[in-house]
């Protein structure tokens, strides 16, 4: 069974004369225990997606499942505050500058448990030892750690409460490469370790390809594709994921949001395989079993 699904989600946000469709009817299934992705470059919706699920963005329709329970009711709102965490991309904004990390990590212990400073140490201590931090970070201030070191202990907050959900929003953008690649290197045994559902935001389809084991392609506030992310990656069915797995970041020019068609597919303006029905709307092509792309390539 699924931990978490979406039916429809939009969220609409108005920007003076116009409305941007930050979430246009977005349907996403979380599987229990495996870390899926998701991909699109930067203004497509992925971060308004994890607030809304977090419930810190109210939706203008459609629905959150999350353990069978619908999470847009207010008496179902302990559940989300209990049982999914994010981690942020920008570390330095993560923590509280007033707090050690001890503080930082006891509070968020003491949401749910009603613990005494010194019975919490073991539970504190061992979240850095999970993490692979020295005690002797504990009770330096974040401006004392060093960008790795702090998405460390936001991780480690992100656990030590045992959430059944963990968001991971571009959680190593911030960092430069070898410790983006050492994060990456930790989610990846922690997941395997713990047995815990991720959901990975990222706009770098090799970074997904390396930790994720199925994943949805996130175009303008809609889902293009999705599927295992072995057969995204090697066998991508939309342009859109193929120009992501094959363009740099540089390269990636997303459009402003007059240039979006209101109708159709929206990624028609960049599309070189464009046909006319495509500005009418697309059809749903399930190419595998579980794997498949919204475009009419595939009529
Ligand atoms: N609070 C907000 N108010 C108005 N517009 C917003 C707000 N949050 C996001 N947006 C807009 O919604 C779109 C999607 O943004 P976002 O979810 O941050 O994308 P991503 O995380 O993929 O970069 C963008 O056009 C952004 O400007
Ligand atoms: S639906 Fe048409 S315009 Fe959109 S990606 Fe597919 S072929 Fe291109
Ligand atoms: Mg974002």
């Amino acid at each position: 069974m699924n931990l978490l699904h979406t039916q429809g989600l939009k969220v609409y946000f108005r920007h003076k004369e116009k409305t941007v469709k930050a979430l246009d009817g977005v349907d996403i299934f979380l599987a229990k225990g495996i870390t899926t992705a998701l991909a699109g470059e930067s203004g497509c919706g992925k971060t308004t997606l994890a607030r809304t699920i977090l419930r810190f963005q109210e939706p203008c329709s459609g629905k959150i499942y999350f353990q069978g329970k619908d999470i847009a009711l207010n008496q179902n709102l302990y559940l989300v505050r209990k049982n999914i965490q994010i981690v942020f991309q920008n570390p330095f904004l993560s923590l509280d500058p007033r707090y050690t990390v001890f503080a930082s990590l006891y509070e968020t212990l003491g949401v749910f448990k009603r613990m005494k400073k010194r019975e919490s140490k073991f539970f504190i201590n061992q979240i850095l030892r999970d993490v692979e931090l020295n005690e002797d970070v504990l009770y330096r201030y974040p401006h004392q750690l060093s960008g790795g070191q702090i998405q460390r202990v936001c991780i480690g907050r992100s656990l030590i409460n045992h959430s059944a959900l963990v968001i991971l929003d571009e959680p190593t953008s911030s960092l430069d490469i070898t410790t983006s690649s050492k994060i990456i290197r930790l989610l990846e045994r922690l997941q395997q370790d713990k047995a815990i559902t991720f959901l990975f935001i990222s706009h770098n389809l090799k970074l997904i390809k390396r930790i994720s084991q199925f994943c949805f392609i996130m175009y303008y506030g809609k889902i293009v594709e999705a599927g295992p992310t072995d057969l995204v990656y090697n066998k991508p069915l939309h342009p859109y994921t193929k120009l992501l797995k094959e363009a740099s970041l540089l390269q990636l020019k997303s459009l402003p949001d007059s240039e979006i068609p209101e109708a159709g597919c929206a990624f028609l303006p960049r599309c070189s395989q464009r046909r006319a029905e495509c500005k009418k709307g697309v059809i749903k092509k399930e190419a595998e079993a579980g794997h498949f792309a919204f475009c009419n390539l595939y009529k």
